[in-house]
């Protein structure tokens, strides 16, 4: 063999042995990056709670939002805690990539501007009980759920009054009126919506294109609603804000928009309907 066969084979054979390193490492590299996701998600699934004989101290965000963060009761206050393997929670990380750490560290005020909000802030940043590990861990798990659930087709929501209840809860219109439309302060009651909108006795914040609003509902109260819900600022206020956030398409699609007005122009009265 000479000199020169034996340098190309030698040379040939680095070569492989580089790229197959390479590559395998590669592997390895993605194989831990899946095993620490894995533990982040677990890690994630312990704070979240409910607590149990292994890991007592949790931040027990399950006593509201469910075992499984499909949602449930805020103790006996009325108020529902969200879904969150929602469809809502996903359009809405497409917006703020940030949104569900900024609603963990921060709390509800960061969903729906109510500084009232039942949703607590976690940071210890803010004098919360759980240190960014923690929350980078519930971030990662509740982000997991969201996009899961943003995998999936979107199902078309159905122009019934059952399913315009189930809007009206996840779109967060209960965090501020009450699950039962009834109102809590500067948020006010809606129970009688379908049969006559508010007006500037009754709104909190009076608005400047009242006879508007009015000649709208008589149109078609279907149109007053639609108005207000998307904008009511633009719409019905010359541009001032009211109280009441806009409802953009992006955050709420227009098939969830006419089931929700399907259920409000149900409501007649103290709350039955
Ligand atoms: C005392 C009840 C309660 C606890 C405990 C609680 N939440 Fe919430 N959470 C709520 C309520 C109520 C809302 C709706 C906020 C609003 O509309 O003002 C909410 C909203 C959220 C949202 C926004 C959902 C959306 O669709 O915009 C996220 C994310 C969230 N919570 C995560 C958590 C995590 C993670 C924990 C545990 C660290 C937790 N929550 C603990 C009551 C609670
Ligand atoms: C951050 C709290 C907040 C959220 C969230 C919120 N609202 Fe409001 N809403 C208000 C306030 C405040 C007013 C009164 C505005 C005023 O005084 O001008 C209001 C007024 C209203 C009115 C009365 C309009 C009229 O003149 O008849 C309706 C109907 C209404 N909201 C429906 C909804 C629906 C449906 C949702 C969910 C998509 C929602 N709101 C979400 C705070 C909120």
């Amino acid at each position: 063999m000479t000199a020169k066969t034996l340098g190309v084979l030698l040379v040939s054979v680095m070569a492989l042995f580089t790229a197959f390193y390479w590559l395998t490492d590669t592997q390895r590299r993605d194989a831990r990056y899946e095993e620490l996701q894995a533990e982040l998600l677990e890690y994630g699934a312990v704070v979240f709670g409910p607590p149990t004989d292994e890991h007592p101290a949790t931040a027990n965000c399950a006593q509201c939002h469910g075992p499984d963060g499909t949602g449930g009761q805020v103790g006996d206050t009325g108020v529902q805690a969200p879904n969150l393997h929602s469809r809502s929670l996903y359009e809405k990380l497409q917006g703020n990539p940030d949104y569900v750490n900024l609603v963990i560290r921060y709390g509800g005020v960061v969903v729906s501007g109510n500084v009232e909000s039942l949703m607590p802030a976690w940071s210890t940043e803010v004098g919360g009980p759980l240190t960014i590990e923690q929350i980078d861990a519930l971030t990662a798990l509740v982000e997991s759920w969201a996009e899961e659930t943003g995998r999936e087709a979107p199902e078309e929501v159905p122009d019934t009054v059952e399913a315009g209840a189930e809007v009206y809860q996840t779109a967060g219109c209960a965090g501020c009126h009450g699950a039962n439309l009834e109102g809590a302060g500067n948020f006010p009651n809606i129970q009688n919506i379908g049969e006559a909108p508010l007006t500037n006795e009754d709104l909190p914040t009076p608005i400047s294109q009242e006879e508007q609003l009015i000649a709208d509902y008589e149109e078609d109260p279907r149109m007053m609603l639609e108005r207000w819900i998307r904008d009511s600022a633009n719409n019905y206020n010359d541009g001032q804000g009211t109280g009441m956030p806009a409802h953009p398409e992006g955050q709420l699609p227009d098939d969830a928009l006419q089931a929700l007005i399907t259920f409000l122009l149900d409501q007649t009265g103290d709350g039955g309907g």
